[in-house]
């Protein structure tokens, strides 16, 4: 068996924002899908709000995710065939949220991410810092918990990635939500509340 992570053990305080860094293959993402239920772990325990995540059988595991954690990606992954809009809402329209009140609320988020004015145009027509403010947007929209980012400047230029980490922080922030970034820039982990390195399966804090 090879084994990723070993004797991972990191207590996480609610409202804040968590770097971690490491070099590829170090299991930087398996950490961040253990986080979401999209990976379970061989044994220990996974907790989020106190509701242990690692024992949550399917489809409640789905709907967890779909409800608590919100994604941002290296790729943006925004679904090309829908407008802006339609790519925020969606996260609302899985939980049930539909109609006006869908679109009051992505249009909204929209805006707080300064993309109130495209909300028709196609995703392919956007620079890449606007898509990643597109996928910010539709990160947070459903109001998550938890936000997971997994190298979210890896795709774009260092001025829009010192555009895009403080937007993407001081929102989740500001909603009280915590958020793990993954990232291979020193200084964006510098910027976290808390950096980390993972090495040989473990975390440790970096100075
Ligand atoms: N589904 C899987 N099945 C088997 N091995 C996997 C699987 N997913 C990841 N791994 C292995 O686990 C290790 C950690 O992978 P992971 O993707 O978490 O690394 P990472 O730190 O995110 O790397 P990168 O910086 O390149 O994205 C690697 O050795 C990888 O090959
Ligand atoms: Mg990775």
């Amino acid at each position: 068996m090879h084994r990723v992570l070993d004797a991972v053990d990191l207590e996480v305080r609610t409202g804040s924002a968590v770097a971690i860094t490491g070099r590829s293959g170090s299991g930087k993402s398996t950490l961040l899908n253990l986080l979401s239920g999209i990976d379970f772990p061989d044994s220990g325990t996974i907790e989020l709000d106190g509701r242990e995540i690692g024992s949550l059988r399917e489809p409640e595991r789905t709907e967890f995710r779909r409800l608590h954690v919100g994604f941002v990606y290296q790729f943006f992954n925004l679904v090309p065939t829908l407008c802006v809009e339609e790519n925020v809402r969606l996260p609302l329209e899985l939980n049930g949220v539909r109609g006006a009140q869908a679109r009051r609320r992505s249009a909204a988020m929209l805006a707080r991410v300064g993309l109130g004015d495209r909300l028709q145009s196609a995703v392919d027509t956007l620079s890449g810092g606007e898509q990643q403010r597109v996928a910010i947007a539709r990160a947070l929209v459903h109001e998550p918990s938890l936000v997971l980012a997994d190298e979210p400047t890896g795709n774009l230029d260092e001025a829009t990635a010192g555009e895009v980490v403080p937007l993407l922080r001081s929102l989740v922030s500001a909603r009280g939500a915590t958020l793990m970034m993954v990232t291979h820039d020193r200084a964006l982990a510098a910027a976290a509340d808390r950096a980390l390195e993972l090495r040989e399966g473990r975390l440790y804090p970096v100075s």
